[in-house]
This record gives C-alpha cells, sequence and structure tokens, in this order.
C-alpha cells in the first residue's frame, strides 16, 4: 500500500505534504481568514504547522487517510490542503473530508474540485459506507463546498475536541 497517493483533476495535483511545503503551509494557516475560520490558537507556530504536516503523513502511515497538498497544475503554486481525516477522537463521527485553501485562490472552484476528488477517492479506497464533514455552524463558505458534493446536514453535536461549540455533522451515504 503506498501510503499516500497522488491524484490528478483537472486543474489540480493533490500530492503528498512534503517537508519543504513548511512555509507555504505556515503561511496559508496564518492568513486572519483561515484563522478566524478554524478557530486557530494566538499561539500557532511554524513549529506547530509542522507537526500537523507530520501528523498528516503519519496519518496516511497508519491509517490509509490524510490530507493531500493541493497544487495547482499550471503553475505548480500550492494553494491549500484537502482530502480525508481520520483522528484518533472519541466521538468523531468517521471518514471526514475537509479542505483549506489560501484566501487568495477563493472564489475559484478549488476546494470543491479537490473535495469532489477526495470523496471519489474515499469511497474508492475505504470501505465506509457514509463520508461526513464536520463544519461549524457559521461556516457558510465551507458549508457551501459540502452542499455542493452532496453532503446534507445530519445533526449538531459537540465534539470533544472543540468544546465551547456545536459542530455540524454533514453526511454523505456511498452512491449505490
Ligand atoms: C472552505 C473554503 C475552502 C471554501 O473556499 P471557496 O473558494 O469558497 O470554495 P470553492 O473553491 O469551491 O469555490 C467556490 C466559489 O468559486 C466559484 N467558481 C469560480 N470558478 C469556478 C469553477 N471553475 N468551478 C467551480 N466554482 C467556481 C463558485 O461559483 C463559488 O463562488 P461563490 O462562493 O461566490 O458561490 C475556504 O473558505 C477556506 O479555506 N476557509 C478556511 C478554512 C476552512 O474553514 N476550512 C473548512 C473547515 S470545516
Amino acid at each position: 500500500m503506498i501510503d499516500c497517493p497522488t491524484v490528478e483533476t483537472a486543474r489540480l495535483l493533490l500530492r503528498p505534504l512534503e517537508e519543504a511545503d513548511l512555509d507555504r503551509y505556515y503561511e496559508i494557516h496564518s492568513t486572519p481568514e483561515v484563522r478566524s475560520s478554524l478557530h486557530t490558537p494566538e499561539s500557532f507556530s511554524r513549529d506547530d504547522a509542522w507537526a500537523q504536516m507530520a501528523a498528516q503523513r503519519g496519518q496516511w502511515a497508519l491509517r490509509h487517510s490524510g490530507q493531500w497538498a493541493v497544487e495547482r497544475k499550471d503553475t505548480g503554486e500550492m494553494l491549500g490542503r484537502a482530502g480525508t481525516h481520520r483522528p484518533q477522537r472519541s466521538n468523531w463521527p468517521g471518514l471526514e473530508c475537509g479542505w483549506t485553501f489560501d484566501p487568495a485562490h477563493w472564489g475559484h472552484g478549488y476546494a470543491t474540485e479537490a473535495g469532489r476528488a477526495a470523496v471519489e477517492w474515499a469511497f474508492a479506497n475505504h470501505d465506509d459506507d457514509r463520508l461526513f464533514s464536520v463544519i461549524l455552524p457559521g461556516n457558510t463558505p465551507s458549508q457551501a463546498v459540502a452542499t455542493r458534493l452532496g453532503f446534507t446536514l445530519l445533526e449538531e453535536r459537540v465534539l470533544e475536541f472543540f468544546p465551547s461549540e456545536a459542530h455540524g455533522i454533514w453526511v454523505l451515504p456511498r452512491p449505490q
């Protein structure tokens, strides 16, 4: 089993996060828009960014799920990250699809394109009957991506990793 595969879409390359991505990864996750959407702590540092990247690669190795670096095929620029996520958290709903992009590249359909590839890859490579997307109620851009991919809101529930607010649990059943 290849720990993290590479997937191509019309405009994007979804590839493993690499050591050389650290500064760009940190830059994207340090933008005010991303920090506010993800409720990133004030203390978030370049070291934390590296730890996140390492955890993603580790998840690929251990669970065959994780996020990809997403880059534009025509320019090679890294635009963000997207993919699957199955963390070790007690009341996490299941295999999640998620997306985070540089605000400079919002509004071009890149998250939906990468998210669609993640959904197709997840159903093709995992046995799960349903995929989930875990989204805070105020995060309308992320809800719009989920809706475009066919997810619907199942319930709102407080997850242990984020006790201060209920998350929306969005669900997508495996196509028949
Ligand atoms: C969530 C997030 C990735 C959504 O980004 P986005 O740019 O709104 O989503 P998409 O890339 O799918 O782009 C959709 C928009 O591009 C437009 N678009 C332009 N060209 C397009 C094309 N070729 N194909 C599809 N859509 C296109 C769509 O009409 C849509 O516009 P609208 O927002 O005015 O309706 C982004 O807001 C983000 O990174 N947020 C911070 C991190 C975060 O919250 N992650 C999710 C945690 S749950």
